[in-house]
């Protein structure tokens, strides 16, 4: 009962994988019976062998990112080859494809990238396909070098089940400051204040704002900083309890407002990718656009630094507020080499591991002893807020609601940004909601 119920979870995600069209492996053979495994107390240390890590990270920033925590691993086991295995996509909306149908052939990599939250918690931890890691942090005493609210989100059963490696901020709008100070423009704070701006930049020529949302997941991205704004923190919480109405006002409004914030979008948006549009304005072809801080690690790939050539604010509106969301990494039962995958986590959720990775990345460490001196003025001020503000779950990157409601959620997207239907929309929306088992 509950393997079928494990492999039902699995199957419709396999499902997804063919609808999104991102594989076009052969269906795999039915998937042998797991044997049970040693506990981690008996793992040799590892000096040879592979060692498959599976993530998303190709982009800018995202993959030197990746290649700065393989060098503390290949300095540690240098006996130990690591097979790079990406799918390129923001957001992992095709790797995550491929990965299912890789889990249904049961044909794990050693270890994959997961969203902390409802991503790794829904989809793979009620799958039954996740072992544990609670004893890697104990064996490495991180108990009490995490904060506990994040220790919460990879936790269900009294078990943890990935380790985090950074702590990410969705609400963010960068800006390029050469076109602020050409047009004499100040970042915007407010919705009202972004219309203003957009106005004028517009007047002046320039596109206000570069959206790549060649993936749903990007209008989903710039819709949760909305509907933050246009609720603040508490009723946002509510959206994913079932506690706020999403058939109330202050959707409406947050729909509205993203309406009229698409009119200044770039009109390829649906052709590009993210960092295609933080490249708009690194050119200065924009000036302004909404993404989480991976466009950091973006804007310094390409040589640029923070305050100087772009600039930063929290999206209009929803200053004090900290959409989060954390990459971590799992350790998938049956992964081919399990102690190498082992070695991988301990790597993973170690200081010298996390202050190699994340000051590149874009992003700040998920434990709270990071070397904040090798952290830049953006991430240091992420930093910060992170300490001070009120902290909200992401819904476009896996911590605010279950994948499932994800999809749907990406389907009412698509459809509104063709149409522009406000009403459509939010009936979509809330049953959305209904159908994820979350409303009435
Ligand atoms: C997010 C992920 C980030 C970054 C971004 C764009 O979902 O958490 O680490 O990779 O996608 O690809």
């Amino acid at each position: 009962m509950y393997r079928n119920m494990r492999w039902l979870v699995i199957a419709s995600l396999v499902v997804l994988a063919l609808v999104v069209g991102a594989c076009g492996t052969p269906a795999p053979p039915p998937p042998e019976p797991t044997t049970p495994l040693p506990p981690p107390e008996d793992t040799p240390m590892p000096e040879a062998g592979t060692l498959e890590i599976f993530s998303w990270w190709t982009a800018g920033g995202e993959a030197e990112g990746l290649a700065a925590m393989y060098e503390v691993f290949e300095a540690q086991y240098p006996g130990v080859e690591i097979i790079n295995a990406t799918v390129a996509g923001g957001a992992g909306m095709e790797a995550k494809a491929v990965l299912a149908t890789r889990m249904l052939a049961d044909d794990p990599p050693d270890s994959f990238q997961v969203h902390a939250g409802h991503e790794l918690i829904d989809t793979w931890v009620v799958a039954g396909v996740m072992e544990p890691v609670t004893s890697v942090f104990e064996d490495n005493d991180w108990l009490d070098v995490y904060p506990p609210g994040v220790i919460e989100v990879l936790s269900q059963d009294g078990e943890i089940w990935s380790v985090p490696v950074n702590i990410h901020r969705s609400n963010v709008l960068w800006y390029n400051t050469q076109v602020f100070d050409d047009n004499g423009l100040t970042p915007p704070t407010t919705l009202d204040e972004f219309f203003t701006v957009a106005d004028a930049l517009q007047a002046a020529g320039v596109t206000p704002l570069a959206v790549g949302d060649s993936g749903v997941w990007v209008d989903i991205h710039v819709f949760e900083s909305v509907l933050l704004a246009s609720m603040g923190p508490d009723a946002y919480r509510g959206l994913w309890d079932s506690t706020t109405d999403w058939n109330g006002p202050e959707v409406t409004d947050a729909l509205e407002a993203f309406a009229q914030m698409m009119e200044y979008a770039n009109e390829d948006h649906s052709a590009l990718s993210w960092d295609q549009a933080a490249q708009l304005v690194v050119d200065g072809d924009a000036a302004m656009t909404i993404m989480g801080d991976w466009s950091e690690g973006y804007f310094k790939s390409v040589g640029l630094t923070p305050e100087v050539e772009f600039g930063y604010v929290p999206s209009p509106g929803t200053g004090g507020s900290f959409i989060m969301l954390s990459d971590s990494f799992g350790l998938p039962e049956g992964a081919p080499n399990r102690d190498n995958a082992i070695a991988w986590l301990t790597v993973c959720g170690s200081q010298e591991g996390q202050d190699a990775f994340n000051p590149i990345k874009g992003s700040i460490p998920a434990r709270t002893d990071g070397d904040r001196s090798l952290y830049d003025v953006y991430l240091q001020s992420a930093m910060d807020d992170f300490a001070s503000n009120e902290i909200v779950p992401s819904l476009a990157h896996g911590a605010a609601a279950s994948e499932g409601w994800v999809t749907a959620f990406g389907d009412a997207m698509t459809l509104f940004v063709a149409d522009l239907d406000v009403g459509a929309a939010q009936e979509a929306m809330a049953q959305a909601c209904v159908d994820a088992g979350m409303c009435q």
